[in-house]
């Protein structure tokens, strides 16, 4: 089977980098996360092995984050068998198929239509997983949400690169529309834009950051919220790896700016 081609644009693009991350950790020979789908379905996308190497020394982080964002949805499903996962931003990510759905769960697949119906075409998914073909942004998609079903919004690698505007604008929609769950997300410091934005621009990558995250004003802006979790990528990758590799993460994890690159958090509501 030739490969599909595909024609994203701006963060759509960076769902190949995540992709290829999982692809190469579970390739390794210490897998962080062992994602088993990744590299069937990489094959069946087009793209560029050159462009996504630069992105190599990202694999322990990003699959320590996806791990434990695994272990928060299956947490979070073994407590509510009867919950609803909103799995915003999803790209090409084989969540639904790598953690454990009970039966009388809901899993809702969303991102914006080129995405979505990529991975309609690249995945078999059973049917019992919805694809919602949409920005998270848009309102309309809110009703086919279940608003009395304890509900687990995740974005992984998603809201860096909404507007600020638009990251309140979700979790306002969440907090409306959903009685009682959680929301897990990862997010970047403030300070991390511009370097990301320039090693974007380097690397020939059409997307920019655009919010960096500070607790204290999404709590005073989402009253609800309560913290749960708040954990650094690098503390994560350095329990996840051996080697140099271990060691690297832990003097990242020493340095309170570096540390605080990229955090891991989980509210309740
Ligand atoms: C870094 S990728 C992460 C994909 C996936 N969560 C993963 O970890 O592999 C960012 C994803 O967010 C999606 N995205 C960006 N803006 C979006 C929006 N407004 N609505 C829905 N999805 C969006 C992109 O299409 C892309 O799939």
């Amino acid at each position: 089977m030739s490969p599909e081609s595909v024609d994203l644009r701006g963060s759509e693009t960076t769902m190949l980098i995540t992709l290829y991350l999982r692809e190469r950790d579970a390739r390794s020979a210490h897998p962080v996360l062992g994602d088993r789908f990744a590299g069937e379905v990489l094959a069946r996308v087009q793209h560029d092995p050159g462009a996504l190497r630069w992105f190599s020394s990202d694999t322990a982080t990003i699959c320590a984050r996806a791990r434990r964002l695994d272990e928060w949805t299956v947490a979070f499903l073994g407590e509510h068998p009867d919950g609803q996962v909103l799995h915003l931003g999803c790209g090409l990510d084989s969540r639904p198929l790598r953690v454990a759905r009970p039966p009388g769960s809901r899993w809702i697949d969303v991102d914006v239509p080129r995405v979505a119906d990529l991975r309609r075409r690249v995945y078999d998914l059973p049917d019992d997983i919805e694809t919602v073909s949409a920005s998270v942004t848009e309102p309309g998609w809110w009703e086919r949400v279940d608003a009395d079903r304890p509900t687990l919004a995740l974005a992984e690698g998603l809201f860096m690169y909404l507007s600020p505007a638009d990251v309140h604008a979700v979790v306002d929609r969440l907090l409306t529309r959903c009685a009682s769950g959680e929301v897990a997300f990862d997010a970047v410091a403030g300070w991390t834009l511009p370097v990301s934005n320039a090693a974007f621009a380097l690397l020939g990558v059409d997307t920019r950051f655009a919010w960096g995250f500070d607790g204290a004003e999404l709590t005073a802006r989402h009253p609800r919220l309560r913290e749960r979790d708040d954990v650094t990528v690098s503390e994560l990758a350095s329990a996840d790896t051996v080697g140099p590799r271990h060691w690297l993460y832990r003097g990242f994890d020493a340095v309170p700016v570096l540390r605080d690159a990229m955090r891991l958090h989980r509210y309740a509501f």
